[in-house]
């Protein structure tokens, strides 16, 4: 495989709407004709989970949104189109990197951590009502996009750090296990619009200002006779400057349709007039779609087997994938084990240690040794384990400048300098960063 792979996943969560159509749908069918890359586009069921709890819902936007896909213009031939929950390898890939993700980083996660401020403000729990699989979003994310070995992963600005996320976890396993992972790159679409919705906000299911993409004729005609406009009157000079009916016709028009209507506000078009024209021009590209998406969803059937047949594709390269990745990490047929000799990693950089413990006494100590095991610190004990935590946690922070303050609960040493201590804080301050 020499030619570029983009990825692409929608979760299937509502109604696709305009905004989804300019912003994504239409970009990416696009591509997909490109012949100097090999797409792969999914609805992400399982991503759908962690906020919809209505199974009606997500098998009816699973086929609408399946559905749009293939309205648009999407070739399943040319592409693989399938959806996510008909690969099993990809939960499987996802406990592979589940366990060489640190949990800090799933902390750091934007979605997470709006959830955890929002209970805050709220003055909840932190993690008051977040299921453990929106913690886990980003493996799940990364298991997508690194089962297929995607180069480019088009998304908008929202999930670059998700894209980042996945190379931060490949990079850790390919540093483990071996070179198996591409590392991908967010692709993001800077000419792409993002559409504003009937209120001037962005268009956006949560803000309820959409249009569904295959809203028939009438509806959209009375869709967009809602947009907001200002009060101008016919014969007024119109603003095309935050007019969301100006937005959203530059998306449909070409650029000398585009250009006549900035004439026409100009020369003060009625709003009524405008919207009729906004309507038309939306109506010219989606009409003919609209009537293949209506043949499409009277045929679920087909949709299935569509999928079935994309999944058959997906697994072609997912299942001996998966083969490769679970012998790597020593998920392996017996008959295989070699009785030579135990191939055992060499040490990692060996570093030096600091160790909690508890005495005799009860008393909680800790000491820093050398990779060796030569003592340079050597606490007295504290009465909690969280007190000798503080201790160590100050040397890590301060490095020696600390061990002044911290000299009535440690323990003197012969031959050792405070440099040799300096050197050992240095040295494990750099092997965290
Ligand atoms: N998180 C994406 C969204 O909400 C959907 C998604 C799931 C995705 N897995 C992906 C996108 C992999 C790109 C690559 O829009």
């Amino acid at each position: 495989m020499s030619s570029k792979r983009f990825l692409t996943g929608i979760t299937p969560s509502g109604t696709p709407h305009l905004g989804n159509y300019v912003g994504s749908i239409r970009p990416s069918v696009q591509a997909s004709r490109r012949t100097d890359v090999q797409s792969f586009y999914f609805l992400a069921d399982y991503h759908a989970l962690i906020k919809i709890d209505e199974p009606v819902r997500i098998q009816r936007s699973t086929l609408e949104i399946a559905a749009s896909w293939l309205a648009a213009g999407l070739e399943p031939e040319r592409v693989t189109f399938y959806r996510q929950s008909d690969v099993p390898e990809i939960p499987e890939l996802t406990w592979l990197l589940t366990c060489v993700t640190s949990k800090g980083l799933l902390n750091r996660a934007h979605a997470y951590k709006a959830a955890v401020d929002q209970n805050t403000a709220a003055l909840q729990e932190p993690d008051a009502n977040v299921n453990a699989g929106l913690f886990m979003y980003p493996v799940l994310m990364a298991a997508d996009i690194l089962m297929f070995n995607a180069h480019q992963v088009p998304v908008g600005r929202d999930q670059i750090q998700h894209i980042e996320m996945a190379r931060d976890i490949a990079q850790r396993f390919n540093h483990l296990y071996g070179e198996h992972f591409t590392l991908p790159e967010a692709a993001i679409e800077d000419n792409v619009a993002t559409l504003p919705g009937l209120d001037g906000r962005k268009m956006s299911k949560s803000y309820d200002n959409h249009i569904a993409l295959f809203a028939p004729r009438a509806q959209l005609k009375k869709l967009v006779g809602g947009i907001v406009t200002d009060s101008r009157a016919p014969g007024e000079a119109k603003e095309t400057e935050g007019s969301a009916l100006f937005q959203i016709y530059q998306a449909f028009a070409s650029a000398e349709e585009t250009a006549a209507l900035r004439r026409a506000y100009a020369e003060g078009i009625g709003w009524a007039d405008a919207k009729h024209m906004l309507f038309e021009r939306i109506d010219r590209e989606i009409a003919p779609m609209r009537e293949h998406y209506t043949a499409l969803m009277a045929a679920p059937g087909k949709i299935e087997e569509i999928l079935l047949a994309g999944a058959d594709k997906a697994r072609a390269i997912a299942r001996p994938f998966t083969a490769e990745l679970r012998r790597a990490v020593g998920l392996r047929d017996l008959r295989t084990v070699s009785t030579t000799k135990s191939t055992v990693k060499p040490a990692k950089t060996a570093l030096p240690l600091f160790k909690q413990y508890r005495e005799a006494d009860g008393k909680f100590c800790f000491k820093l040794t050398k990779p060796g095991g030569r003592v340079l610190l050597q606490s007295l004990g504290f009465d909690s384990p969280r007190d000798a935590a503080a201790a160590i946690q100050l040397l890590q922070t301060k490095g020696h400048a600390a061990l002044a303050e911290l000299a009535s609960c440690l323990q003197p040493i012969a031959d050792v300098s405070d440099d040799d201590i300096e050197a050992a804080l240095q040295q494990l301050a750099a092997a965290a960063t």
